[in-house]
């Protein structure tokens, strides 16, 4: 006896067996139910194609669908998946930024299927990824669902000012150029090591790209798309802002931005918490990120240059509201200190490139302070001090 397999079973079982996999469901009868109920009243109200099978071999990337209505952090969202798309959009500068509206096709999931060696690599190049600290496991997974790898050349132009941003980009290897031009002229502003991320702004604000990025050796980006970028991380920073405007709005050092400007601060930054003891800053280190301690205190310490070996010295303590890391960025040095979790800390971490981009009116601020530090090592250790790495 001959058996039919009836059109489209198996791109409904393939479906259904992703979403089981994806979520892990505890009960599997009742997501089965709550599965094809959905499946059935999105395919009845003619909102979505009839599911699509997700073939790794053969496609390039699939994409499937979520209901918008849903609450962001129901761990047993359904999806079907229902399409392929990769479309680079039409000029988008003129779209209004608004984070909590949907998207009009927030409904489609990017995925790009990855090995496990490349899921291994992906997720080492965005374990530091600053615009990632905030986001939940289900948000995390979401993205790197989406990603993709992009190899490229030296002297490839990954971005070009002007354009209209189509990606985000996580660094995974390589070194990019960025060049600013302002009034005709070009000018480069900065260089990335081989990690860290660019490509936001763009998408954060609907803006042309506001600058350009020339890889300098040849190197490998994992890119993410314009609709998955907005859909979790622009939603996420709207959080974000409810969550910091207070927070950023009394803080002393950022008293020289307009409101606007604080936002965008908050924007960009990522959390990071560290356990009691926990080094946050080592002295010496090359120097990438800039810190605003959110919660719990942090110990600056300095070594002296007879024992680089010993424990260093107390020289100041930070708490709720001040700020660290500033001067290695400003100086375009190595660490002057070390500094300590005293306790458990969270801090408001934010990298070179937007502590040089936002933070120019604080600058005053900042070199007032630097000027202090001497008299504070002066004050503590006498004239004749003898510390490893002071350079103020
Ligand atoms: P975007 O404008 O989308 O594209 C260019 C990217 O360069 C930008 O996002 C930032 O991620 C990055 N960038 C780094 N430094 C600067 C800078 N000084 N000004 C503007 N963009 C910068
Ligand atoms: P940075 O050198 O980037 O990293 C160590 C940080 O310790 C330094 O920036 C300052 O933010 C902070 N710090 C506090 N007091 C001092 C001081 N007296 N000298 C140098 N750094 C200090």
């Amino acid at each position: 006896m001959s058996v039919q397999i009836p059109a489209g079973l198996t791109d409904l079982l393939q479906g259904f067996t992703v979403e089981v996999l994806r979520q892990q469901p505890e009960d599997l009868v009742g997501f089965a139910v709550r599965y094809f109920s959905k499946l059935q009243a999105t395919a009845g109200s003619g909102a979505v194609r009839a599911p699509k099978a997700v073939n790794f071999a053969d496609e390039p990337m699939q994409t499937d669908s979520e209901d918008g209505d849903e609450e962001e952090d129901d761990e047993e969202e359904l999806e079907a998946p229902v399409k392929n798309r990769l479309t680079r959009r039409p000029s988008v500068c003129a779209e209004p930024f608004n984070p909590d509206e949907e998207e009009e096709d927030a409904e489609l999931r990017v995925i790009h299927p990855k090995t496990d060696e490349q899921r291994r690599r992906l997720q080492d190049a965005c374990k530091d990824i600053l615009l990632f600290k905030n986001l939940d496991q289900e948000q995390m997974f979401q993205l790197l669902d989406a990603m993709f790898e992009r190899f490229v050349e030296m002297d490839e132009h990954v971005i070009d000012q002007g354009d209209d941003g189509d990606n985000f980009y996580v660094i995974e290897r390589g070194k990019y150029d960025i060049f600013v031009t302002v009034d005709g002229v070009q000018k480069c502003v900065g260089t990335y090591d081989n990690h860290g991320s660019f490509g936001e702004l763009a998408l954060m604000y609907n803006t042309p790209r506001a600058a350009t990025i020339i890889a300098t050796s040849s190197g490998a980006l994992w890119g993410l798309d314009r609709t998955t970028f907005r859909r979790i991380i622009v939603k996420n920073n709207a959080k974000k802002r409810r969550l910091y405007e207070e927070f950023v709005k009394s803080l002393p050092l950022l008293k020289s931005l307009e409101l606007g400007e604080r936002m965008k601060v908050v924007d960009v930054f990522g959390t990071k918490t560290y356990n009691n003891g926990e080094r946050i800053i080592a002295q010496g280190d090359k120097a990438d990120s800039f810190y605003i301690v959110e919660s719990g205190e942090v110990r600056i310490t300095m070594k002296h240059k007879a024992k680089p070996d010993a424990d260093g010295v107390e020289i100041a303590r930070c708490s709720r509201g001040q700020y660290f890391g500033e001067l290695a960025l400003v100086a375009n040095q190595p660490r002057a200190a070390s500094a300590f979790a005293a306790g458990a800390v969270k801090c408001l971490v934010m990298d070179i490139q937007a502590f040089e981009r936002l933070l120019g009116p604080c600058m005053d601020i900042m070199k007032r302070n630097i000027a202090n530090y001497e008299e504070q090592l002066v004050d503590l250790f006498g004239t004749n001090m003898d510390l490893a790495g002071r350079s103020v």
